[in-house]
């Protein structure tokens, strides 16, 4: 039997979403050991997990080092990775979003600056509204850039909403909702396939019965 590598993100997200896993028959006990390693393998049950920075999994499923891996839909919207998108887990649940200082108007009279990490999400918004943008590619800690005037508004991702309150910011529009999707590696569906359907299957009653 071939080995199911299944790339989870590091995190919160990522423990639930095992949870899933070892629900549809892939339990790997080991992995609930509190150390820093990044592999864990049950051999018996076929599978092999990895701990993966988040915006990484993709990369993995990608290029076949996963088979099966667990990402946001904002990484797929942004990245477009050649995978399947397999099931939407309704969980990691938030929302791309544009957010400004709470003065902000709008001049469309000249291009609106908009700093962000998914320049992809971004520009393709703008566009579609025909608006004029100035993109900045940032890292992190996007809500700095308004408030030191380094942008107009930011496309960020909003959960609670607490980041953007917390430094005087507001939403103005949503883009898109966001939640975490399973994806897979093509060639891996069409040869794991009857592994990969259990999977799947088994998470979508899973969903169902949270329901
Ligand atoms: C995300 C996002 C916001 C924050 C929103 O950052 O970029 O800063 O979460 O969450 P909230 O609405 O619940 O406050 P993340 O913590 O993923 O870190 P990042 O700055 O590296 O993107």
């Amino acid at each position: 039997m071939k080995m199911l590598n299944i790339a989870l993100p590091k995190g919160r997200l990522g423990e639930k979403a095992y949870g899933m896993f070892e629900c549809a028959g892939y339990p790997c006990p080991s992995i609930k050991e509190n150390n820093r390693k990044l592999i864990f393998e049950n051999e018996a049950a076929g599978v092999r997990y990895f701990w993966v920075k988040p915006s990484d999994v993709a990369i993995y499923v990608e290029r076949g080092a996963a088979d099966l891996g667990i990402v946001g839909k904002d990484i797929l919207l942004e990245y477009a990775p050649d995978v399947y998108e397999l099931l939407d887990l309704g969980m990691g649940k938030c929302r791309m979003a544009v957010a400004a200082k709470k003065s902000f108007h709008d001049d469309r009279r000249r291009a609106l600056i908009v700093a962000t990490k998914f320049t992809n999400i971004a520009s393709r918004y703008y566009a579609q509204q025909g608006r004029d943008i100035d993109i900045i590619h940032l890292n992190g800690s996007i809500e700095l850039a308004p408030i030191l005037s380094l942008s107009d508004v930011i496309v960020d991702i909003v959960e609670t909403g607490t980041t953007l309150k917390e430094n005087d910011l507001e939403e103005k529009e949503t883009i898109v909702p966001i939640s975490a999707r399973l994806i897979a590696n093509k060639s891996s569906y069409k040869f794991q396939n009857e592994a990969i359907g259990h999977i799947v299957k088994s998470m979508a009653q899973q969903l169902e019965e949270q329901a």
